[in-house]
């Protein structure tokens, strides 16, 4: 079963991937009581098995069950952890878990950030998307109704359990959700790995249990070594926000038309391709090799087209990017496929007519 390490001197953690990590990841694990933070769909499924495995190692456990979706990415959702961690009595070493997809991870994750100044976390990821994103990496916090994620916090985990067993479980169309940020490491910055998703996406859509452990231990391996290279994201230029590709284009889609209406993998998919449409329009990419990424996406039975809500909404969403420095907007695009950079001269004119292209079926 594969360790990865994310590098972060004194706070750099493990990643564990495997079948059945649920039941045995936690031999060693240093904890005495632990407050789960889960939801309504994913406690029946795992979190009777998650607190007998902390039993196990000695640690008595609470769970925090909150309502399911990204619509619930919130302020209401933080409180309802806050509320019961205070009346559990929980104090600076009880360590916060986060069982669930993304959503929960960075819920659970700001909580860890900010009860009583910071508390240990574990992420126990769920889904695909979380299982190659979310959960390594220390981005945590909440969405505004003006922006994505724009309330938050980065806050390590001490470990990573990657129960591949629990994608079992997932709705087709998560699994697909997940694939996107999976395409995202080979286009910014992994060739080989998406000659190997152009050869293997078939074997990925139909569950191939090996394919798809090789997938997320391939996604994480890049992922810790960016993060391992600019952890805060304070990169001038290239950096952690590459990791951003198609995320802006991708957050306005979210945003604008509702938190949980389109998922979040399957706005940056629409995304990649719109940041793909901007680079072939800045003459870096072949118009062949956009459409390699167009053909790639329909193959994850991912959209490629944007959220019809007009190029000045597009742009107004956009203008709340964190990417955005003295009010100027660096956007990730790609020099070719497999290397990605931030580009902060895409002017409005060119920007506008990658979105009416890309937002017009
Ligand atoms: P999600 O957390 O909403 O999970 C998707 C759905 O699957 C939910 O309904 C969930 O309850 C359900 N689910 C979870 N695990 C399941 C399982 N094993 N079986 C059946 N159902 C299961 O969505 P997500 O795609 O995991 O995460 C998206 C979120 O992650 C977004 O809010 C996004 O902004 C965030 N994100 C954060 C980072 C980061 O670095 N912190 C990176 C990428 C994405
Ligand atoms: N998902 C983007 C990041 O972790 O930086």
């Amino acid at each position: 079963m594969p360790i990865l390490n994310v590098e972060l001197g004194s706070r750099s953690y493990p990643i564990h991937i495997g079948s059945g990590l649920l039941g045995h990841g936690l031999a060693k694990f240093p904890v005495k009581r632990v407050a789960i933070i889960t939801n309504e769909a994913v406690a029946p499924l795992y979190l009777e098995r998650l607190l007998a495995s902390f039993e196990k190692i000695g640690a008595g456990g609470t769970a925090i069950i909150l309502p399911d979706g990204e619509a619930h990415k919130n302020w209401d959702s933080l409180q309802i952890i806050y509320d019961r961690l205070l009346a559990e009595k929980c104090d600076r070493s009880t360590a916060i878990v986060a069982l669930g997809g993304g959503v929960v991870g960075d819920l659970a994750g700001f909580a860890a950030a900010t009860y009583q100044r910071g508390v240990p976390f574990i992420q126990v990821p769920t889904t695909l998307l979380s299982q190659v994103d979310s959960s390594v990496g220390g981005k945590t916090g909440i969405n505004h109704p003006r922006g994505k994620n724009m309330i938050g916090a980065f806050w390590q985990p001490r470990l990573v359990l990657a129960d591949t067993d629990t994608l079992n479980t997932l709705p087709d169309r998560e699994l697909s959700a997940g694939l996107a940020e999976v395409i995202k490491y080979g286009l910014i910055r992994d060739l080989p790995f998406l000659e190997w998703l152009e050869a293997n996406i078939d074997r990925l859509v139909s569950r191939d249990a090996a394919a798809l452990s090789y997938a997320i231990e391939r996604s994480c391996r890049n992922k810790a070594e960016v993060v391992a290279g600019d952890e805060l994201e304070t990169a001038a230029e290239g950096g952690r926000a590459l990791l951003n590709l198609g995320h802006t284009f991708g957050h306005a889609i979210e945003t604008g038309v509702g938190y949980g209406t389109w998922l979040h993998g399957e706005a940056v998919a629409a995304g990649m391709v719109m940041a793909a449409d901007l680079s072939q329009r800045l003459g870096w990419l072949a118009v062949s090799d956009v459409e390699r990424v167009r053909e790639l996406l329909i193959k994850a039975r991912l959209p490629i087209s944007g959220a019809k809500l007009g190029s000045e909404r597009y742009l107004e969403l956009m203008s709340h990017d964190k990417k955005v420095i003295a009010g100027r907007l660096r956007l990730v695009l790609l020099k070719r496929l497999g290397e990605a950079v931030t580009w902060p001269a895409a002017t409005p004119e060119q920007m506008r007519a990658t979105i009416e292209q890309c937002c017009a079926d």
